[in-house]
């Protein structure tokens, strides 16, 4: 198995900059709409064979260093007692939502054998790649938002609005989906992934105060208990966060492109760092998009380690053949500069 993304995740120096991107399996690739076409996004999670291989097509395309299992952060609310769906031009739903304490009664601790299908994936993955495998699940609080939104939010007035009266009722709200993450993430080790990356996609959200409150403290918690393999945190509009991300103890931090990799490095001088190219950099000129990317690299040498990703996911515009070329960039970069 190549092993440079790994050793990234340890803090090691590597011989070149290993890459993956976050949604790299997606709409944007016409091998996965030619599977997509036949089923839709559920059914392709819910079904190991197919789920495996579309882990496997951005590997194979692109020669990124790791493969992240295809499935999706709302798939453990399956069992635990909610029920999802995707809806087109909608996105995701979940219901019933979870809007107050009353509420509570509906979510379940999680049971892993209905989500077994995850594990299947991983078993049939481990013996495919010769890449690392990368788990995942969302942060204990993205999760919440998604719970008691019923979606995706813009606002996120309910969130805010049970943390702020039921401040203990959230907590038990955040105790729930911890210890369910926790399991959840030990299970995909188990079975054999390399590496975990927790999503915390709407930390941003929240001010320094009430990150430190009703968010630190289950991260700290969930990333404590997975020491097993590295834990990559990734969250995003969180340059306000950084010094309370500094004391996550994750093994990697991911950071996203608002903030350059030498200011996120005056605070996380000791982590490795993931990132952190706009996504949205690859609609534009090839030029443009290597000038960033460079100063990227150059910015990274100066960091513990650093593995190459985007700031956030790969957008559906995005061409496959300037991925590639974005790939093959990072690959042959060496730097003289730092
Ligand atoms: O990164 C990967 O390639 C692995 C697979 C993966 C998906 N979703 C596949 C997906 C991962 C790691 C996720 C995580 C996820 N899902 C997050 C956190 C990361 C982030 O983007 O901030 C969030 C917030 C979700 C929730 C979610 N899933 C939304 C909001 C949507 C709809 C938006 C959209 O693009 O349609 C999804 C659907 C989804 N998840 C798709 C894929 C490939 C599109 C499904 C399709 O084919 O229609």
């Amino acid at each position: 198995m190549k092993e440079t993304f790994l050793k990234a995740c340890k803090g090691l120096k590597t011989e070149y900059t290993p890459v993956w991107f976050m949604r790299q399996a997606g709409r944007y690739m016409p091998d996965y709409q030619k599977i997509r076409q036949k089923y839709d996004f559920l059914t392709m999670c819910r079904t190991p064979e197919i789920s495996a291989e579309v882990t496997m097509q951005p590997v194979r395309v692109l020669n990124v260093d790791a493969a992240i299992l295809f499935s999706d952060i709302l798939i453990p609310l399956e069992a635990m007692g909610l029920k999802i769906e995707f809806i087109e031009e909608k996105g995701p739903q979940v219901s019933p939502s979870i809007k107050t304490t009353a509420d509570l009664k509906i979510l379940k601790k999680i049971e892993l054998d209905k989500v077994n299908f995850v594990f299947e994936t991983i078993r049939i993955l481990i013996k495919e790649l010769d890449v690392p495998l990368i788990g995942f699940s969302a942060s204990p609080f993205t999760l919440a938002t998604y719970v008691i939104e019923g979606g995706s939010s813009k606002d996120f007035i309910n969130t805010k609005k049970y943390m702020f009266s039921e401040t203990e009722g959230f907590h038990q709200l955040m105790k729930i989906l911890t210890e369910s993450t926790i399991n959840y993430l030990k299970e995909q080790i188990k079975a054999g992934v390399h590496a975990i990356q927790i999503f915390d996609t709407w930390a941003g959200i929240l001010s320094p105060y009430d990150y430190e409150v009703f968010c630190k403290p289950y991260l700290k918690r969930l990333i404590g208990e997975l020491k097993t393999v590295p834990v990559i945190y990734f969250s995003s509009n969180t340059a306000g966060l950084i010094n309370h991300i500094n004391e996550l103890n994750s093994d990697v931090i991911s950071i996203d492109w608002r903030i350059d990799i030498k200011d996120a490095l005056s605070y996380l001088k000791n982590y490795p760092l993931q990132g952190n190219l706009d996504p949205l950099t690859l609609l534009g000129t090839e030029e443009e998009m290597f000038k960033r990317a460079k100063e990227i690299l150059i910015n990274g040498k100066k960091a513990k380690s650093h593995i190459f990703n985007l700031g956030h996911g790969v957008n559906i515009n995005t061409s496959v053949d300037k991925l590639k070329k974005l790939v093959d960039f990072i690959h042959e970069f060496k730097c003289t500069e730092v």
